[in-house]
C-alpha cells in the first residue's frame, strides 16, 4: 500500500502557474521565446503554462536519459530525443518538472547553450532542495520543497501517477 498525501492541489497549482506565467510574460515581452519541455514529466506543466502566457512563444521537446541509480553526471546528458528547432538567436526557457540534484539540468543547460541561443533560462514546477549537488538555480519556480518523493501533475513513480491532477507526496 502506498499513501498519496497532497502537497499542492489542482487549484493551488493553477494559481501558482498563472502567477509564474505573468512574470515570464512581463520579463520576455517581445523577445523570440522558445519553451523547451523536458519529456516526459514536464508535459502537463508546459501545457498549462503556455496557455497562461500572453506573449508569442514557440515550443519544442527534448528527452534525456536518466542517470539511473548513478548520481554522477558525465557532464553531457544522453539525448533520447533532441530539439528540432534552430535555437540560434532565440531566447530559450527550459520547462522542467522538478529539480532534484540539479545534475540533469546543469548538463542540459550547457548542452542547449552550445546551440547558440541568445539566452537560456530555466522554469521548474518544483524546486527540491535537499539533494542538490550543483549550484544551478531555476530562474522561475512554482513551488519549493525540502525533500520527499513527489508524484502527479506529470511526475511519475515507475511511470505511474503522471495523470493525477494534484501533486502528492508518495509514501511507501
Ligand atoms: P536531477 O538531475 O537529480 O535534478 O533529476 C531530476 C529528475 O529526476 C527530474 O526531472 C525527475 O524526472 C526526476 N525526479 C527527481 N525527484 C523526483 C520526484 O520527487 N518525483 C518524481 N521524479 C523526480
Ligand atoms: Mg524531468
Amino acid at each position: 500500500m502506498v499513501d498519496l498525501i497532497p502537497v499542492l492541489t489542482e487549484d493551488q497549482i493553477r494559481d501558482k502557474v498563472a502567477l509564474l506565467a505573468k512574470n515570464i510574460s512581463s520579463d520576455y515581452q517581445s523577445d523570440n521565446l522558445v519553451l523547451i519541455c523536458v519529456l516526459k514529466g514536464a508535459v502537463v506543466f508546459l501545457s498549462d503554462l503556455m496557455r497562461h502566457l500572453t506573449i508569442p512563444v514557440e515550443i519544442d521537446f527534448i528527452e534525456l536519459s536518466s542517470y539511473g541509480n548513478n548520481d554522477v553526471s558525465s557532464g553531457t546528458p544522453l539525448i533520447r530525443k533532441d530539439v528540432h528547432m534552430d535555437l540560434r538567436d532565440k531566447h530559450v526557457l527550459v520547462v522542467e518538472d522538478i529539480v532534484d540534484t540539479g545534475l540533469t539540468l546543469a548538463a542540459l543547460v550547457d548542452y542547449l547553450k552550445s546551440k547558440g541561443p541568445k539566452s537560456v533560462r530555466v522554469c521548474a514546477m518544483i524546486d527540491k532542495l535537499e539533494r542538490r549537488k550543483t549550484d544551478i538555480r531555476a530562474d522561475y519556480v512554482c513551488h519549493t520543497v525540502n525533500g520527499g518523493f513527489l508524484v502527479g501533475y506529470g511526475l511519475d513513480y515507475a511511470e505511474k501517477y503522471r495523470n493525477l491532477p494534484d501533486i502528492c507526496h508518495l509514501k511507501k
